[in-house]
């Protein structure tokens, strides 16, 4: 058996790991992987129950899973905790403990939703790319100082450090995955300004001769940007810091128009982690309104990359992309001649397909 640990977390995380534990229970039943699912909490779901936002039992089960399915976390009811206790402090647990060093961001175009796009047509006709994100290094988890005070005066100062071996393993993943798409590499970096930004372009040179099928090119991250609203369809996969890639990613994925059917991949040492890459929305939770596709379509990527089951992953993909195809459409892509469907509809409607 495969063991799955499901955190539903807060706000619509449960309604959209229901609907994906659905899907995957429906592949399950076609291609007999043998899946079975634990529940943990975290989150403010935790923080209420247990006093904490990442229970050690919770991180412990992760460790010992074959796959994590994540919902989302936060919400207002937890914006004036200690820092420490915050919602969102349980991702930060969970990408350390579980070493989740490369988080992988597909952003496709669904060609039925191409007018959702706040680009023109004809610039996101084509759109498929990969971005490939540092998730456990870098100014996230640098030191750094909330308040000091130096010749009378007060600062705060954050670090970004890179070594060698966590831009290796990043660099390696991102080539790897190029591999099996159009194989093209894009290395983001400011190297015109920054040390640690220096050492991530040698290496990446370095690590690049191991892949001559590989095409690569290097940008600065603000030309980066530039390009990503201009020219979107030239990429295939970027690989990036810890922090461009958290700015870069919500950059492409707006440009699909569909935030809510994005998935993500969090690639661990031991176990990986999939997510939506949309938040808790606190405001419709529990109204059965909530697009499931991008937890729908992380599960896919659980099959892909945690178990190996490729066919089952593309089962799920090709019944989402059926599922727009056919017109029915959750209130958040809701246009006039479409079928507007719930999240439990929408649910219903893919595993029909699959
Ligand atoms: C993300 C999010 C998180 C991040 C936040 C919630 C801390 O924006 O996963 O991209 O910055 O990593
Ligand atoms: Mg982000």
């Amino acid at each position: 058996m495969k063991k799955i640990i499901v955190i539903p977390g807060d706000g619509i995380g449960k309604e959209i790991t229901d609907s994906a534990v659905a899907v995957l229970k429906k592949v399950d039943a076609k291609f007999k992987i043998g899946l079975e699912f634990e529940y943990r909490d975290a989150g403010g779901a935790a923080y209420d129950k247990f006093g904490e936002p990442l229970p050690a039992e919770t991180l412990d089960a992760c460790k010992k899973a074959d796959a994590v399915l994540f919902g989302a976390v936060g919400g207002p009811k937890w914006d004036n905790i200690e820092v420490s206790k915050r919602p969102e402090k349980a991702l930060f647990g969970i990408r350390k403990g579980l070493g989740l060093y490369g988080n992988l961001r597909p952003v496709k175009i669904y060609a039925p939703l191409i007018d959702g796009s706040p680009l023109k047509p004809n610039l996101v006709t084509g759109v498929d790319l990969l971005i490939v994100r540092e998730l456990v290094g870098g100014i996230y988890f640098g030191e750094r100082c909330e308040s000091e005070i130096v010749d009378g005066v007060e600062r705060a100062w954050d670090t970004e450090i890179y070594s060698v071996p966590e831009i290796e393993r990043i660099v390696k993943l991102a080539f790897e995955s190029a591999q099996k798409r159009r194989k093209k590499v894009t290395s983001v970096d400011k190297a015109n300004v920054l040390a640690s930004s220096r050492l991530w372009r040698r290496v990446v040179n370095e690590i690049a001769k191991n892949y001559p099928d590989v095409e690569l090119n290097h940008l600065y991250v603000d030309n980066c940007a530039m390009q990503l609203a201009v020219n979107p369809a030239q990429f295939d996969v970027i690989v990036t810091s810890n922090m461009f890639g958290d700015i870069l990613s919500d950059e492409a994925a707006v440009i699909s128009g569909s935030i809510g059917l994005l998935p993500s991949a969090s690639i661990g040492e031991l176990t990986s982690f999939y997510e939506p890459i949309h938040g808790s929305a606190p405001d419709i939770a529990g109204k059965n309104i909530a697009n499931p596709m991008g937890t729908i379509a992380s599960a896919a990527m659980l099959l892909r990359y945690s178990l190996n089951e490729e066919k089952a992953a593309q089962a799920i993909e090709a019944a989402i992309d059926k599922t727009l195809e056919d017109g029915y459409r959750t209130p958040d892509l809701f246009k006039e001649g479409c079928k507007k469907i719930s999240t439990t509809e929408a649910t219903e409607i893919i595993c029909e397909r699959i």
